[in-house]
């Protein structure tokens, strides 16, 4: 008989109900409602892959991707827990929303040593959705952006953290120099909320930009004019909503 209580839906409903925001760490409720909506539409487009994550300090973040996936669909989480009490915090948190019979594989290492290969081979396949929330100097930030681009499916979404957090200018000088750089060029910024920046393939940016107009109701011609904490704004040569 199947454990209703513990399905992924009613986890799911659970952790973005509320339950998320219990849990220590950085993933604002701006930033659960753009996933939410990422993965609706990309259910809706037919986009399909898998799920990633480097970094995952406590889970907060991670348990939401976790749960979003498909049972078709594998998780994968990286993290070379600084602290080891991350590593306790995290793997309790992750033990309440568990999916019976579906675990997530965690990977403790330093994504400086983590290649695409590895991540292609330990899904078998490309990933729909993927976090960047690791080391926050230029360096970490820029080889992981490099590591995961291309692993990303057609009309998959990295979702890139603290790009506009003064602490970390590394983070924000990583973004740029990847979107200005070779490794860049068929990655598009969409959407930011939540203190992060969503981006997709090139191919995919004006089926996921015009998928949030349509969420947001936001009219074609107000191309420039705010709207109830949207703002339509032009971010490396693309066009993206900004949700305040
Ligand atoms: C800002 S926290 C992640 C926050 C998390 N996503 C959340 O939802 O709260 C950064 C995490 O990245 C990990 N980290 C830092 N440098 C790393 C590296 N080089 N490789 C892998 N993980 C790293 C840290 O151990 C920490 O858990």
């Amino acid at each position: 008989m199947p454990d209703i209580e513990n399905s992924r839906e009613v986890l799911k409903n659970r952790y973005i109900g509320g339950e998320s925001q219990k849990i220590e760490g950085w993933f604002y409720p701006q930033a659960v409602q753009a996933l939410v909506l990422i993965d609706k539409f990309q259910r809706a487009a037919g986009i399909e892959g898998h799920i990633g994550e480097i970094g995952l300090y406590h889970g907060k973040s991670f348990i939401l991707l976790y749960l979003l996936a498909r049972d078709s669909e594998k998780c994968v989480g990286i993290d070379v827990f600084l602290d080891e009490e991350f590593k306790t915090s995290f793997f309790a948190n992750m033990g309440r929303y568990e999916v019976p019979g579906s675990p997530p594989r965690i990977e403790k290492m330093d994504s400086v040593d983590l290649t695409s290969q590895q991540l292609l081979d330990w899904v078998n396949g490309f990933y729909r959705l993927f976090s960047i929330d690791g080391g926050h100097q230029m360096e970490m930030a820029l080889g992981d952006l490099e590591r995961v681009a291309p692993v990303l499916a057609e009309g998959g979404v990295i979702a890139y953290d603290d790009y506009f957090d003064p602490q970390f200018p590394g983070v924000s000088e990583a973004l740029n120099r990847f979107l200005l750089g070779p490794a860049g060029v068929g990655i598009a910024p969409f959407f930011i909320a939540g203190g992060k920046v969503f981006l997709t393939t090139v191919g995919a940016h004006e089926l996921l930009y015009k998928a949030f107009e349509t969420a947001f109701e936001v009219p074609l011609e107000e191309s420039t004019k705010d709207h109830e904490g949207i703002y339509r704004r032009d971010f490396h040569g693309w066009p993206v909503f900004v949700l305040i």
